[in-house]
């Protein structure tokens, strides 16, 4: 993730100048021709897919779809990266199953709870694009890990915000390593997401604990963190 000084995930200190040094920082670790972290996908809540990819738009269901198989989509099982979505009532208006982020080409996987319909699951089909069903009503995320290695090979992913997402995995002990890039410029802003967040009914504000594995200073005054995160006081992933 790259923040700001004061820890927020979006909003306008990210069109300061003094923020772009850390985003190239914050894509070559994680993206770059030769990546700190080799992960096969990355994990999105579905506010940043509609922030960044979907843009809000509604699925073109049919409302007469029939009836899709039961159980999970591998549409492409060897792709090798994929963008993964968190998206547990089936809401995200895709386009296409493949999407590009700069350098990056990824196939998208979405992760649903039986509460998505049937007619967005052919949406979904009908666009070639992947599907695994964890949980219920709400989101099984130790399922959703296993079904993505099991069917994917995604041996590392890279949990990749928003701040609901992010939270929900560290409590749920689902995640291994913080690493957060911080920018050199701040906005103030009261309403903008930080790096983690609660949502009632998806996790709450018990705390956790950090350990410290590397602090570095990089070009253009920006600072990269790894922490390693304290299993006490939640469950083991
Ligand atoms: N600076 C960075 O590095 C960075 C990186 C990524 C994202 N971002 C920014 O972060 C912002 C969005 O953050 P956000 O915290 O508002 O939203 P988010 O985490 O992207 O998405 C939250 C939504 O995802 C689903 N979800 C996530 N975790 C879940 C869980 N454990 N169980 C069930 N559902 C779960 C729910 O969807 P439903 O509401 O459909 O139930 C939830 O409301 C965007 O503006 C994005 O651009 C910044």
């Amino acid at each position: 993730m790259m923040t700001s000084l004061d820890g927020k995930i979006m909003g306008n200190y990210m069109n300061h100048p003094a923020a772009a040094e850390a985003g190239e920082a914050f894509y070559r670790i994680a993206f770059g021709e030769k990546p700190y972290y080799r992960h096969q996908g990355w994990l999105s809540g579905r506010v940043t897919t509609d922030d960044n990819f979907t843009f809000y738009e509604k699925p073109a269901l049919e409302e007469n779809a029939l009836p899709v198989p039961d159980g999970d989509f591998a549409a492409q099982p060897d792709f090798g990266m994929y963008y993964v979505s968190i998206d547990p009532a089936g809401r995200l208006g895709w386009k296409d199953a493949v999407l590009h982020y700069e350098t990056t080409t990824a196939h998208v996987i979405e992760v649903l709870t039986a509460r998505a319909s049937n007619t967005y699951k052919s949406f979904l089909r009908r666009l070639g694009i992947s599907y695994i069903i964890a949980g219920e009503e709400t989101l099984d995320a130790t399922l959703a890990l296993q079904k993505l290695r099991a069917l994917f090979h995604i041996n590392t992913l890279m949990l990749g915000g928003g701040a609901v997402l992010n939270w929900s995995f560290i409590q749920a002990g689902l995640c291994d390593e913080v690493s957060v890039v911080i920018a050199p410029c701040a906005d103030g802003s009261a309403s903008a997401q930080t790096l983690f967040m609660e949502k009632p009914g998806i996790s709450d504000d018990t705390a956790a604990g950090f350990t410290l594995l590397e602090a570095k200073s990089l070009p253009g005054s920006a600072v990269w963190l790894r922490y390693k995160v304290e299993r006490q006081g939640i469950p083991q992933g």
